[in-house]
C-alpha cells in the first residue's frame, strides 16, 4: 500500500511539472504571439537564406533572369529585400543586365541600401518610396517582373484597389506579377486578413489578369502560402470600378468566414481546423474593419 501511495505521489509530481511546464510553455507562446500581433514586424533581410516560402519563389525568378540579358525584377513592398538578398546569391543576378527596383518605406530601403553596399552590387539597384510609387509609377526601360510578396493580406480595401490599378495600368510594362502570400498568420498580425487564395484569383482575373496557379504549400510547423502568377491583360478599368470589385471579393470572403464561425459550417470535417489555422476570430475583426 505505501509503495502504492509513494508511487501515485511520484506520478501527481510529475504531472504536476508537466502540466507547469506546459502552462509556461503557452504563457511564452501567449507572450510571443501578444508581441508579434502589437507589433508588425518586416522580415529581416537575414532571413533570407532559411526561408522555404521565399525559396518556392526564387528559382523560377532567377530561370526568368538566366533566359534574358536584361530587364528589372520590380520588388513592391520590399520589407528589408529578403528578396535580394537571395538574388545577390545569383550568377544570373550577378552577370547579366537585370536591375533589382524595390519599393518599400524609407526606413527599410535605407537598410537596403546598405546592403547593396556591402554585396557591391549597388548598382545594380534602384529604389522607390511608396508615395512616389503611387503617384508616379515605375518607369524603367526593358522588361518588367513585378514580385508581390506577403503584401496583400496587410492591405485595407482602397489600398489594394490602387495597388491592383498600378499592376493594371502599367499592363504595357509588366510582363507578369508574382504574388506569394499568406493563408495562415506564423505569428499575430493585428488589423491583417489573408486573402483566400480563389477569391483573390477570381477578382484578380476581373481585374483583366490571366491568372496561373493559386499553388498551396502547407509546411510542417502549421504555415500555410500560395503563390501565383498574373499576366496583366488590355482591360483597363477605373479605380472606382477595381475598388468595387475588391469590395466585393472581400466581402464574399467574410460571408464565408462568417458562416464558418457561427455554425453554420458545423458540418463541415475541417471546421475546427479551419478556424484554428485562420486564426479566425482576429483576423475577422480585420476583415470586418476593411469592408465597413
Ligand atoms: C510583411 S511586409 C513584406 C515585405 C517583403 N515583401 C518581404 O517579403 O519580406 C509588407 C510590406 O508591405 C509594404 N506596404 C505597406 N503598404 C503598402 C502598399 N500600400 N503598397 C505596397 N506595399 C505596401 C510595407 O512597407 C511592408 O514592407
Amino acid at each position: 500500500m505505501r509503495s502504492m501511495l509513494s508511487k501515485m505521489s511520484k506520478i501527481s509530481s510529475a504531472g504536476e511539472v508537466s502540466l507547469s511546464n506546459e502552462r509556461e510553455k503557452a504563457l511564452q507562446d501567449a507572450a510571443r504571439y501578444l508581441e508579434s500581433y502589437l507589433s508588425l514586424e518586416v522580415q529581416s533581410i537575414d532571413d533570407a537564406a532559411t526561408d522555404p516560402q521565399l525559396a518556392t519563389i526564387t528559382l523560377p525568378l532567377i530561370e526568368r533572369i538566366d533566359g534574358e540579358m536584361a530587364g528589372n525584377v520590380v520588388d513592391i513592398g520590399c520589407g528589408q529585400g529578403v528578396l535580394l538578398s537571395k538574388l545577390s546569391e545569383s550568377d544570373a543576378f550577378r552577370q547579366k543586365d537585370w536591375v533589382y527596383i524595390g519599393i518599400g518605406d524609407r526606413v527599410d530601403l535605407d537598410k537596403i541600401a546598405d546592403f547593396a553596399r556591402f554585396k557591391k552590387i549597388n548598382r545594380k539597384i534602384e529604389l522607390i518610396e511608396l508615395d512616389e510609387f503611387y503617384s508616379q509609377g515605375c518607369e524603367v526601360e526593358g522588361s518588367k517582373t513585378a514580385v508581390v510578396r506577403n503584401v496583400f493580406h496587410e492591405l485595407n480595401i482602397s489600398q489594394t484597389a490602387s495597388l491592383i490599378c498600378m499592376l493594371c495600368r502599367s499592363s504595357e510594362q509588366f510582363d507578369e506579377v508574382i504574388i506569394q502570400d499568406l493563408m495562415r498568420f506564423p505569428k499575430g498580425e493585428r488589423s491583417n486578413a489573408c486573402w483566400d487564395p480563389l477569391v483573390l484569383k477570381g477578382l484578380l482575373e476581373k481585374c483583366g489578369f490571366n491568372v496561373i496557379g493559386p499553388l498551396v504549400h502547407a509546411t510542417r510547423s502549421g504555415n500555410a502560402f500560395f503563390n501565383m502568377i498574373a499576366r496583366p491583360s488590355t482591360l483597363d478599368l477605373e479605380t472606382g470600378e477595381v475598388e468595387h470589385l475588391v469590395a466585393l471579393a472581400r466581402h464574399e470572403q467574410w460571408e464565408s468566414w462568417v458562416a464558418l464561425e457561427s455554425g453554420e459550417g458545423i458540418g463541415h470535417p475541417k471546421r475546427g481546423e479551419i478556424i484554428e489555422a485562420l486564426d479566425l476570430d482576429l483576423q475577422l475583426a480585420a476583415l470586418t474593419a476593411f469592408i465597413h
